[in-house]
């Protein structure tokens, strides 16, 4: 089964929730409002946002109400429906089947793209073709808060910080870089600091 059959898998058995975040019912998705990466975005009412990975895009409802449009890629159609059901009150919320290697969405159209619990899961060549679409799709001047998995504590293929400097120069996109690994709580400051407080490639808008 590959990582796509795996999450259609999960969500038709009736196991996503707990599977996305771990430990979460169908009540705290419905609920819960507290997300770690909406509290890092300043975002506008003018902005259009991407978010890769969306699953049953809990992040939605705290970025929906706040911005222009919001646009949730996800290449399991069993997750997304289940996104349309959660976010059926936000108009300005869409949902698009992609796996991110060819984003069907013109240049430069995002003010934000965000990624949180989905590059875990991919290769290094899945990786790197998702953040060259992502350079593509974001608005020179946008912001790109993305969250990797901690080397150590990864399945798929952890970026060292070389690799992100590389793939985000520093003078193609103003960019925030978040590092952090949600759902791993022995992960020290220390090492999501090393990127994140790094002013030559990191800026905070
Ligand atoms: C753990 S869930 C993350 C959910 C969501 N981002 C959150 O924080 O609640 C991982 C999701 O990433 C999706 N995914 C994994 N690799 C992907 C890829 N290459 N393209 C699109 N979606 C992908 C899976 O289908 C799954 O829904």
């Amino acid at each position: 089964m590959n990582i796509k059959e795996y999450w259609d898998y999960e969500m038709a058995v009736g196991r996503g929730y707990d599977k996305v975040r771990n430990g979460w019912s169908k009540q705290d998705f419905e609920t819960r409002s507290d997300d770690t990466i909406a509290t890092y975005l300043n975002l506008k009412k003018r902005y259009k946002v991407a978010e890769i990975g969306c699953a049953m895009a809990y992040a939605c409802k705290n970025v929906a109400p706040k911005v222009k449009e919001y646009v949730g890629i996800d290449f399991s159609q069993a997750m997304l429906d289940e996104a349309k059901v959660l976010n059926k009150d936000f108009a300005n919320a869409k949902f698009v089947n992609n796996d991110g290697l060819t984003i069907p969405i013109e240049d430069d159209y995002f003010d934000i793209v965000f990624c949180e619990l989905c590059f875990q899961h991919m290769s290094e060549d899945q990786c790197r073709s998702n953040i060259a679409e992502i350079n593509r799709v974001v608005k020179p001047d946008g912001g790109v808060a993305l969250q990797f998995p901690m080397p150590r504590t990864a399945d798929g293929f952890a970026p060292p910080i070389e690799f992100l400097k590389e793939a985000f120069p520093r003078e193609q996109i103003k960019q925030y870089i978040h590092y952090i690994y949600v759902s791993t709580p022995d992960i020290v400051d220390s090492e999501i600091k090393q990127l994140v407080d790094d002013p030559a490639h990191c800026i905070l808008f």
